[in-house]
């Protein structure tokens, strides 16, 4: 299958697909979620694919984040929506895939685009990448399962302040907080995944898919991302979200007054 947005290419028994819109910084637009779940299932269909490396197209960003400008006019109930259909189809789809997937993380990494990495099952950055949690500067909350999975990776205490001051982190300082298990050069990113992934592939595949599911198992906790969803779509009926989501479009800084 081709698609619009994307970039695969097989080599043995691993497969790299890249997010290609790169001057958008690979912002994950409706398509993009679509392609990107269609194309995992039918890699994770597939029998000779082992691994697959996720990473985004330039040397500049892995993903900046969902498109701002596609929901920026969204109602309340179009939040959810957004929220509730990204989770299902290609977050929740990506973390419980059975062919691992590793984040190839090769410059920005923020809001759904960190979320997206958080899903991943391995997550390797360049020494640029910078990894954050945005959304409350745009008057909105993580909503593809942000605040659920920053926490287990990181700890509350430091996924809060992560989340509340909407910082990012540098490559060195994620590694420290075991956001990403290695940092190398950009020049050595894709070999760094590359070799990850072929230690994977030497091994049994059935098994490493039950591993997976246990693993998982054991962080299910379906209320947390129920409720991120339904505060994520409350936002979006805040004069903050359009006062926050008006400013980036607009290239200026918000001036939230709350409400
Ligand atoms: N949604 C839509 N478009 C985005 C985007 C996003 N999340 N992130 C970047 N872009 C677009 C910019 O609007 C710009 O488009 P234009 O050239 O048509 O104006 C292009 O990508 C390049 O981005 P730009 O902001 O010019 O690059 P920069 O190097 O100055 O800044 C960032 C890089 C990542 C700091 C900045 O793009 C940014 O803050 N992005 C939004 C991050 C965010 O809040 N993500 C969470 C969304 S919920």
């Amino acid at each position: 299958m081709s698609y619009n947005n994307l970039l695969v290419n097989h080599e043995n028994h691993i497969t790299t697909v890249t997010i290609n819109r790169p001057d958008k910084l690979n912002a994950l637009n409706m398509a993009v979620i679509d392609e990107l779940g269609q194309c995992f299932t039918e890699l994770s269909n597939n029998i000779d694919i082992r691994c697959i490396i996720l990473t985004g197209a330039g040397e500049k960003a892995f993903v900046a984040g969902a498109d701002i400008s596609e929901f920026a006019s969204f109602s309340i109930e179009e939040g959810k929506n957004l929220a509730a259909q990204g989770q299902q189809k290609l977050f929740d789809l990506v973390e419980n895939l059975t062919t691992p997937i590793i984040a190839a993380i090769n410059g920005f990494a923020l809001g759904g685009g960190l979320e997206l990495a958080m899903s991943c099952h391995v997550r390797v950055a360049s020494e640029n990448a910078k990894m954050g949690l945005p959304e409350v500067s745009l008057g909105v909350i993580p909503g593809y399962g942000g605040t659920q999975r920053l926490p287990r990776l990181i700890g509350k205490g430091r996924a809060m302040e992560l989340i509340a001051t909407a910082q990012m982190l540098k490559a060195d300082k994620a590694a420290d907080y075991g956001l990403v298990n290695h940092v190398v050069s950009q020049e050595e990113l894709m070999g760094k995944c590359m070799s990850i992934a072929s230690k994977i592939c030497a091994n049994s595949p059935t098994a490493i898919g039950f591993a997976i599911q246990a693993v998982n198992s054991g962080f299910n906790s379906l209320n947390g991302f129920k409720t991120e969803i339904d505060l994520f779509g409350n936002a979006f009926g805040t004069n903050d979200f359009n006062e926050g989501t008006t400013a980036f479009l607009e290239k200026r800084k918000p001036n939230f007054k709350g409400g």
